[in-house]
């Protein structure tokens, strides 16, 4: 495994890399992808190989153009092409009927594909050079916090990726926005950094939230994004008595919270206010307490708005309740 900076030398060798069938780690403004070529049905089973990840759930291929979306999709709706022109290249990943030829090693056997157009240049460039689709996962393994640098993606999987491109810290932070369109309506499956209100203004009609579908998502299990530490929310009124009571019981204890505690100042983390900023940094801070050797992480809960909905959905996946 190597970790090279994105350069043109970089991006060639992902290239060919890919072409071979070979694994290659690549940032996008929400996380690390781990890419293999689409198309490709043994490069994708070594994704699956990689992560760890069960062989049903599908994967969202990245495209470098709009005319991806007739190579992946048919039976395409108006209402792809308006969200692909708002809000392409960027942070949303759009479910649609697959067309055939569609392995279905890409699609965990369904019918439908997640398309998505990613902004980051980094990944444009790649997605460009290459000319076909790139299948992507987060760049974890199963059930571990996605990667927002390429350091993580080295330490969650190591010589199981066989290059890493380096492109800085993502600055969405959090996955993308998944709305299923091969419905009778359209369905957000997993909320990010583009809102549902956002969505629903471009299309004019109103979004289920995650109604029952046919469509398996391993982002809507209850256990996913988890640190190995405990991790526990908890309201900001709880907070002191929480930490006192758990290092009383001699309990080492993380902190992500907004008000310095009294508390050693090297395991706790002073988040960003404003919800896109706290997204951005999430993943990192679970992480670096993750390393910490904690028994507990406790997390201050964010306010219950439309605006943190993507922030508290995944703390609602890495942590459980103070109870
Ligand atoms: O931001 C992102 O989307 C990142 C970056 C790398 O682009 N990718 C990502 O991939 O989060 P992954 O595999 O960790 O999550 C993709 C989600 C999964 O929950 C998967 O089940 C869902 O998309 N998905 C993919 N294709 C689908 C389909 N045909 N129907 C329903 N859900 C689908
Ligand atoms: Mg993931």
């Amino acid at each position: 495994m190597q970790i090279r900076l994105a350069d043109a030398d970089a991006l060639a060798a992902a290239v060919q890399l890919l072409q071979q069938g070979r694994l290659v780690a690549f940032p996008t403004e929400t996380v690390y992808g781990l890419g293999a070529d689409a198309a490709n049905p043994e490069a994708v089973r070594r994704i699956f190989a990689a992560k760890g990840r069960p062989a049903d759930h599908p994967l969202i291929v990245h495209i470098g153009d709009l005319s991806g979306l007739n190579t992946w999709a048919q039976h395409i709706p108006d209402a792809a092409y308006q969200l692909a022109e708002q809000f392409w290249p960027g942070p949303l990943a759009i479910i649609l009927p697959k067309q055939a030829q569609v392995p279905l090693e890409v699609t965990g056997g369904q019918q439908t594909v997640g398309l998505r157009m990613p902004s980051h240049p980094v990944a444009l460039q790649l997605l460009q050079a290459f000319g076909g689709g790139i299948a992507a996962p987060s760049a974890n393994r199963y059930c571990r916090i996605s990667p927002t640098l390429a350091s993580h993606v080295a330490e969650e999987l190591g010589d199981a990726v066989d290059l890493i491109l380096d492109g800085g810290a993502c600055q969405v932070g959090v996955e993308s926005t998944i709305v299923d369109l091969s419905g009778a309506q359209p369905n957000l499956l997993r909320p990010g950094q583009i809102s549902r209100a956002a969505i629903e203004s471009v299309l004019g009609e109103s979004v289920l939230v995650a109604a029952a579908s046919q469509v398996r998502t391993s982002g809507m299990m209850d256990v996913h994004y988890a640190p190995a530490t405990r991790a526990v929310l908890c309201a900001t009124d709880d907070l002191a008595d929480a930490y006192r009571q758990l290092t009383a019981q001699g309990k080492k204890v993380g902190l992500m919270v907004w008000q310095a505690q009294t508390s050693p100042a090297n395991t706790q983390i002073l988040m960003p206010l404003a919800a896109d900023v706290y997204a951005q940094a999430l993943y990192a801070s679970l992480r670096k307490l993750d390393s910490l050797q904690l028994d507990v992480i406790l997390v201050e809960q964010p306010p219950v708005d439309e605006a943190w909905r993507a922030v508290n959905d995944r703390l609602g996946k890495a942590t459980v309740r103070l109870s």
